[in-house]
């Protein structure tokens, strides 16, 4: 192994997570989930998110280094979510890193969240590199990036209502689910018919935004309709048609976007990239096209501080100046702005 060593933070919603990476080989990634914390909410609270924070920092830091056998003396620099993200939430990562960074006299860089997302594939892809399309879904975001070069970004399109992640949550919790309701739907898609229910496809005439409030809107009215008339559809078949109305929106956008760039490659980021139907699609249409693709294990599309790591990485490499102490968290920060 060879490369900078570098420790990344990422506090920006409600994971913990913290890794040791080594240029870009990940020495240990280790993460303290809330999703148990604020499955009895239904959805994130930020407050909440923020004490959990606090709480697993500092074991979770030293777990990270015990696991990827160093010293944090050893670091070449530290790096931690900027944004964006909960204000409360990225300022706890933030905070912890700066002020490990000042007190051991190492680099501190602070990492655009979807910047990281973008680099995640390269934690176990070696020939991932630009240009390559990137589809970026997961609670927060849904956007699809062109990245030219390493750290040249463009952003083709985006959401304009919700993201991907917050449709699946939202109609898991309105089917009863439970959450986060994108791992629900998809285990219940399993058993169901994905074209039972002919659920909208939004934004055809734009190629490369999406919205999903209108299937919000479509299935509450379909199964309200259906409980008026004393039926009962199968929520597992609801759920396939669920995921499969999503993920045809989001392959056929990031093809678009292959196509209009004429990119050799895409990948993909962010938690809704877990979901089995939508990789398995991405898969498919990439070998159609003879495209090549760069898909993260789960572990590395959720939430992760290995690909925070990733960029600072990077960041050293390019020996980019430091950030200042003064320097603070930006819960609104713009991929590339
Ligand atoms: O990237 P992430 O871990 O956190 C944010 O930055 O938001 O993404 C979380 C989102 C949630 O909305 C969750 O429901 C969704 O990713 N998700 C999935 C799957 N696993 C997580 N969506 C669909 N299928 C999955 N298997
Ligand atoms: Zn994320």
């Amino acid at each position: 192994m060879s490369g900078p060593l570098v420790l990344g933070i990422e506090t920006s919603c409600d994971e913990t997570g913290v890794a040791v990476v080594e240029g870009f080989e990940v020495r240990s990634s280790v993460l303290a989930s809330q999703t148990e914390i604020h499955a009895r909410f239904g959805g994130v609270v930020p407050e909440v998110a923020a004490r959990a924070h606090v709480e697993a920092i500092r074991p979770l830091v030293h777990q990270a280094l015990a696991e990827a056998e160093i010293y944090s003396d050893q670091l070449d620099a530290i790096a931690a979510t900027r944004g964006p993200g909960l204000i409360g939430a990225l300022m706890v990562g933030f905070a912890f890193g700066k002020s490990l960074a000042w007190s051991l006299g190492k680099p501190f860089y602070g990492i655009d969240h979807m910047e990281g997302h973008l680099f995640a594939p390269r934690l176990e892809f070696e020939a991932y590199r630009p240009p390559v399309v990137v589809l970026l879904a997961s609670g927060g975001h849904s956007q699809i990036v062109y990245m030219r070069d390493w750290g040249v970004y463009e952003t083709l399109g985006s959401t304009i209502d919700d993201a991907a992640g917050e449709a699946f949550d939202k109609l898991a919790r309105f089917l009863g689910l439970g959450y986060p309701g994108g791992p629900a739907i998809d285990i219940a898609s399993e058993e169901g018919d994905p074209a039972a229910f002919a659920f909208p496809r939004a934004l055809r005439d734009r190629p490369f935004d999406f919205s999903f409030s209108g299937l919000k809107t479509s299935v509450v009215t379909r199964l309200e309709r259906a409980k008026a008339e004393g039926t009962l559809p199968s929520r597992a078949d609801v759920a396939a048609s669920i995921q499969e109305a999503i993920v045809d929106v989001l392959v056929d956008k990031t093809f678009n976007a292959v196509e209009e760039t004429g990119s050799p490659a895409v990948a993909g980021g962010g938690g809704v990239l877990a979901n089995r139907r939508l990789r398995h699609r991405l898969a498919e249409e990439a070998e159609n096209r003879g495209v090549e693709l760069f898909l993260p294990s789960p572990a590395y599309c959720t939430d992760n501080g290995a690909m925070v790591a990733a960029v600072g990485v990077r960041r050293t490499e390019e020996g980019v100046l430091p950030d200042p102490l003064e320097s603070d968290v930006d819960p609104g920060m713009v991929l590339g702005a």
